[in-house]
């Protein structure tokens, strides 16, 4: 199959506060010891008071940008699309915020949510723009404010997720390879959805539109994120496992020569389940969700980003992404690092 869209570098950004097992100990009714074994998860940021998504976003674009081999600067950007289901408010759009924080306002921007599946749906978006217009330079972000949303009360919920952001830039593959460090090209995509699922995952934040919130209205529990944490992590292995079994079958990728499965980092135990579906070694699984917790959109990003810089993933090797989310969504994606 002929390489699809190019990945151009790679910026995350995650807060400075770092809230441990130990310390959620203090405000809920939970230990170390049980998100360790249920969940892989030891310790996840989370965002200072006063910082909203596009701030995180903005730190993770620097980072992107800041690397001088990119050669890609944000005057160059021709599009910003934005992955969150935490966005700074309904409108204007996070992306409309960040471009403005980027100093580049008049820059088509905008939001999408396919909730923990966000980046993989954004490579769609961008591949499809890339290849409409093939000299376009799409800033692809996604960042997320998990902790913001979920009830600090439901210790099923609330020890899961953490707080980032990550953002690259996705070029025409006919536009060439620059001088930056990262750099891989997107030989195939596949993205499922299964809305049966919707039910199972939820988060209402400002309200149903069918029973809108009044002025002085308490908040409620369905406020929050809400999860039938089983249904989730079964459909989550089933289908994650389908999505990257059918991207080695079609693209002819055997095991030996994949060099690293990079799952959504939902929950340790998700992620080996999906490996041990697949027949792939622990060597070529990477996980780190024990240092983020669940970052949604972000993680793939994040996961990429820490799994480049412990040389996981090296040149003219193939790595497999695969992801998970609710609506249901999910996701499979091949890519050859150059
Ligand atoms: N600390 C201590 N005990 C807890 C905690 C906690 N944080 N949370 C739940 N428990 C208790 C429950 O109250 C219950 O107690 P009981 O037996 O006395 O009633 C017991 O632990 C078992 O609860 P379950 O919910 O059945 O535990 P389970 O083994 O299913 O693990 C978990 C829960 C970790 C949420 C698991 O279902 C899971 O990982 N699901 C996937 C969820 C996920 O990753 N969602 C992320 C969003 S979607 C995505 O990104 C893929």
């Amino acid at each position: 199959m002929s390489p699809l869209c190019r990945l151009n570098g790679i910026g995350i950004y995650v807060p400075d506060k770092i809230l441990s097992n130990h310390d959620l100990e203090k405000i809920i009714d939970t230990s170390d010891e049980w998100i360790t074994v249920r969940t892989g998860i030891k310790r996840r940021r989370k965002a200072a008071p006063g910082q909203n998504t596009s701030d995180l976003a903005l730190m993770a674009c620097r980072n992107l940008f800041s690397n001088a081999r990119l050669g890609i600067a944000p005057n160059d950007i021709t599009h910003i699309i934005f992955a969150s289901i935490t966005p700074d408010s309904i409108c204007p759009s996070t992306a409309c915020n960040l471009s403005a924080k980027l100093g580049i306002p008049h820059v088509p921007a905008l939001d999408f949510n396919a909730a923990c599946s966000g980046f993989l749906y954004g490579l769609m978006l961008a591949n499809g723009l890339v290849a409409a217009q093939p000299d376009a330079k799409v800033l692809l972000v996604a960042a997320d404010i998990l902790t913001s949303r979920v009830n600090w009360e439901d210790r099923g919920t609330c020890v899961l997720f953490g707080d980032g952001a990550g953002a690259t830039v996705v070029t025409n593959h006919a536009a060439g390879r620059g001088e930056q460090d990262f750099s891989a090209t997107l030989e195939d995509l596949s993205v499922g959805a299964d809305s049966q699922g919707g039910p199972c995952l939820t988060a209402g934040i400002g309200g149903n539109t069918s029973a809108p919130y009044k002025l002085g209205d308490r908040v409620t529990e369905n406020f929050f994120i809400q999860m039938d944490g089983r249904e989730v992590f079964k459909h989550a292995v089933r289908n994650m496992s389908a999505a990257s079994a059918g991207m080695l079958e079609r693209n002819n990728v055997t095991i030996d020569s994949l060099e690293c499965l990079i799952p959504h980092q939902a929950n340790a135990r998700i992620l080996e389940a999906v490996a041990k579906k697949l027949n792939i070694p622990d060597d070529k699984l990477f996980i780190n969700v024990q240092e983020y917790g669940n970052t949604s959109a972000v993680s793939l990003l994040i996961a990429m980003h820490d799994a480049y810089a412990q040389k996981r993933l090296s040149k003219g090797n193939k790595t497999l992404l695969t992801t998970f989310g609710a609506g249901f969504t999910w996701g499979s994606a091949l890519l050859a690092i150059e």
